[in-house]
Parts: C-alpha cells; structure tokens; sequence
C-alpha cells in the first residue's frame, strides 16, 4: 500500500456509505485517516469493511447531517484524530426518495449545517469539496429567484421554497443550485484560512442512488442517450476528479463547480428549444 506524508491528516467523507462516498474514499484512504458518515448503518458497515480490508484506516460515525448535534460530534470526531485536509460532502437525496421539503433539508441545508461547522477546523491545504449535481445547471430555477436560495440557514428558508419545491425533481435541482450558489459565496471564508472550497457537479453516475432512480424517472433515459460520450459516469469517474481538486496540484482551484457529466448539460438544458 502505498503511503505518503499526509498520513495524521483526516479526509471526512459524508454520504460515505454511498457509492461515490466509497469510491472516493478508497483513493483519499491512502494517504488520509478516513472518517465516514452516513446516516445508514448497514451501509456505512459494509463501507468500513471494504475499505479495512484494503488495509485503510477507518472510522464510522452514523447520524444525520441535517441534525445539528450529529454534525457538532462529526467535528469532534475529526479533531480527535488528526487534522482536516479533506472534506467532502457526498450526503443526498435523489428526486424519488423522499417530499420535496426534505430533499431541500438534505441537500441544501445539510451543506450549509456541515460547511458552517467545518470551517473552523480548515487549516492551510485543508479542502472542503461539495457534490452538487448537473441538475443544479439546469431550469426550472431562474436568475432572479436565486436569491431565494442564498441563506439556507436562515428561519423559514424551507417554507419559503414549499411551493417551489414541492415536487421531489424540483427540489432536487432547485436543491443542488442552492449548494453551487452557496459554497461559491463561502469562498473568501475558506481562503482567509488558506483553504479552499469546491463542488463538483456529476452527470450520470452509476451508482446505488441511480439504480433507484432510473426506473422512476424517465428523463434520466433520455439524459443517457443525449450524453456525448456514450455511457454511464462511474463513481471512479469522480473519485480521481476529487483526488485531483484535493492535491496540492489544485492549489489555485477553489470557489468554482466543475460539471463531470460526460458532456451532457448544455444538450440536456437546449432540448425542446
Ligand atoms: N449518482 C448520480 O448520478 C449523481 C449525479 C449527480 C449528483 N449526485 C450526488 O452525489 C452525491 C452522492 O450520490 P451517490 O450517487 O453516491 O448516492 P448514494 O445514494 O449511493 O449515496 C448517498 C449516501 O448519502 C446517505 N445519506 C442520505 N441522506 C443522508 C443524511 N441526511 N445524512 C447522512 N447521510 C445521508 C445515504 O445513506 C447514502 O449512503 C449525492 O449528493 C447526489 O445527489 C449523484
């Protein structure tokens, strides 16, 4: 196993039960203490496992990143095993799993809760990379309600938007628009601490969440075959698009989205025009 000088530095994967959490985890996993999160125990057992066996070191907090004191512990946690050079926020609902309010909670709210409370903690080098989706790139949302989407924290932010997002696809883009908009305006947060912040925005990745959705949602058919290069994205895919955003090579990267979506968005957003 191949081990560097970053070792003592902890990589916090949310969602890291999940399939791009798992993926990404085994790459950070060799040179970073990993510390995952899921709100699914099984899943996040079965997670440890492989990662151990791959002889990765590994440590599991269950608990819900919309939850306030789950996200205070999570912080906790991470002191206690090192510093944070990495963290990455791949925690999400997809359209069918759940109302539209808590698709919102999840996503949008969620990063906020674990953007506020990792700040503290990043140090030069330290990297915050949050998923969004290429959903956050298409309508329905316009320019000018995204100010609606900027203050996530704030009291009534989700009663604001139950009109909006009531349907779970709505919420789902309106949701990943709202993480894009808000880790961009948290830039000069982070590099006043000489650190960075980054979401990437996946196309169609295969993984336990598409599997679920697929069959549910039939403009993910027709997203596949507009896409240019011809295939499914793999959580590999975007594990080695994390790595690179999380290595020094990447230094001058931060407060922008990277869309990883085999090409698809501006074809998918011009159809039926
Ligand atoms: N798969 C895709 O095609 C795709 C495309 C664009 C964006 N994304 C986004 O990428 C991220 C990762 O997705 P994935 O494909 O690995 O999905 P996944 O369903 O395999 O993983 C998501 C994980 O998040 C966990 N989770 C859900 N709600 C949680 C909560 N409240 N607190 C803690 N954990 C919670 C789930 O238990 C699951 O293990 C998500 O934010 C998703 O919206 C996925």
């Amino acid at each position: 196993m191949e081990r560097s000088a970053d070792k003592g530095q902890v990589a916090v994967i949310t969602g890291g039960g999940g399939g791009m959490g798992r993926a990404i985890a085994r790459r950070l996993g060799k040179r970073q203490v990993l510390l995952l999160a899921d709100s699914d125990r099984d899943k996040l057992d079965a997670a440890a496992l492989d990662l151990v066996a791959l002889g990765l070191e590994v440590e599991t907090l269950v608990g819900d990143v919309t939850d306030p004191p789950f996200v205070a512990n999570l912080v906790r946690v991470t002191e206690s095993l090192g510093s944070l050079r990495t963290l990455v926020h791949a925690a999400g609902l997809s359209p069918s799993m759940a109302p539209g309010r808590r698709i919102l909670e999840v996503n949008l709210v969620g990063t906020a809760l674990v953007e506020r409370a990792f700040l503290p903690l990043a140090i030069k080098r330290t990297v915050g990379i949050f998923i969004a989706s290429q959903a956050g790139h298409v309508p329905p949302f316009g320019d000018s309600r995204d100010a609606l989407l900027d203050n996530p924290l704030q009291p009534g932010f989700l009663d604001a938007l139950a009109s909006e997002a009531a349907q779970g696809a709505d919420a789902y883009s309106i949701s990943k628009r709202g993480v894009i908009r808000y880790c961009a305006r948290r830039t000069m947060d982070w590099a006043a601490r000489s650190a960075r912040i980054m979401t990437i925005s996946p196309g169609m990745i295969r993984t336990p969440m598409t599997e679920f959705e697929f069959p549910r949602q039939p403009l993910m058919k027709a997203m596949l075959d507009l896409t240019p290069m011809k295939r499914w994205g793999s959580a590999e895919d975007i594990a080695a698009l994390v790595d690179y955003i999380a290595s020094d090579e990447a230094s001058f990267l931060t407060g922008t989205d990277i869309l990883i979506d085999g090409g698809v968005t501006p074809l998918f957003a011009a159809r039926g025009r």
